[in-house]
């Protein structure tokens, strides 16, 4: 028997797409995400825009690579706190590192997390746009969790992270010397576990450490998941 295996570029195609054919509606205001699935969608939700399919769409963006993605597009901008916005969001598409069997994620391998956090807490309905590489039994044992923190605090988060048996990293740079400087104007500390961990506790805990801005558990929303599957089948996951 053959099997027609995509190509991870293609799945996060066909999810972006899928996300936005199943659930974004005319007149919605969005929270639009930040990486290279959330992309996609975005770029779906423009497309839909020129064809006159959707209309009077509001977006709000996760990122400066959204922003772009979205002026590129023509895709009507705001901040959460405009009034055309009022503070909360119909829903929000975003992509994630890593999703347990709980639709619990790991969210900030590009660096967006606190404004990600920011924009899904606002919103009524959740979407996670994934390929199958993301999906894991625990969270925090495979891809980094993210913190962002002010950069006074460096020294002692990444003492008392490496205190709770964390495997701490200052996330570098690339093509700039020295580490990441977030759009906030913060540092980026990386974390991983060596055995099973509750992110619901860590995600509350470790935000009470002075100088951590947040973190990439993202536990308290149940978001629908979209997973793109190699053999070209899209999971719909509640
Ligand atoms: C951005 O900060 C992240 O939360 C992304 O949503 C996440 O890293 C997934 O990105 P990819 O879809 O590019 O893997």
């Amino acid at each position: 028997m053959y099997h027609i295996t995509m190509d991870q570029l293609a799945l996060k195609e066909m999810v972006g797409k899928g996300a936005v054919e199943t659930l974004v509606k005319s007149g919605m205001k969005l929270g639009l995400g930040t990486g290279s699935t959330a992309m996609p969608a975005v770029r779906h939700i423009g497309l839909l825009m020129k064809q006159g399919k959707l209309k009077d769409i509001r977006g709000v963006p996760t990122s400066f690579q959204t922003s772009i993605e979205c002026e590129k597009w023509g895709i009507p901008l705001f901040t959460l706190n405009s009034a055309e916005i009022g503070g909360t969001l119909d829903l929000t598409i975003d992509g994630a590192d890593e999703v347990d069997p709980h639709n619990r994620c790991v969210k900030g391998g590009g660096g967006a997390l606190l404004v990600e956090k920011i924009v899904a807490y606002a919103s009524a309905a959740y979407a996670i746009v994934v390929d199958e590489t993301k999906v894991v039994d625990h969270l925090g044992l495979k891809f980094p969790v993210p913190l962002e923190v002010i950069p006074e605090a460096r020294l002692p988060v990444m003492m008392t992270l490496e205190k709770l048996g964390a495997e701490v990293l200052l996330r570098e740079a690339v093509r700039k010397a020295g580490p990441v400087i977030t759009e906030h104007a913060n540092l980026l500390v990386d974390i991983r576990f060596k055995h099973p961990i509750d992110p619901e506790s860590l995600e509350a805990e470790l935000n009470h450490l002075p100088g951590v801005v947040e973190n990439g558990f993202f536990t308290r929303l149940r978001p629908t998941v979209f997973i793109g599957h190699s053999e070209g089948t899209l999971e719909i996951r509640h």
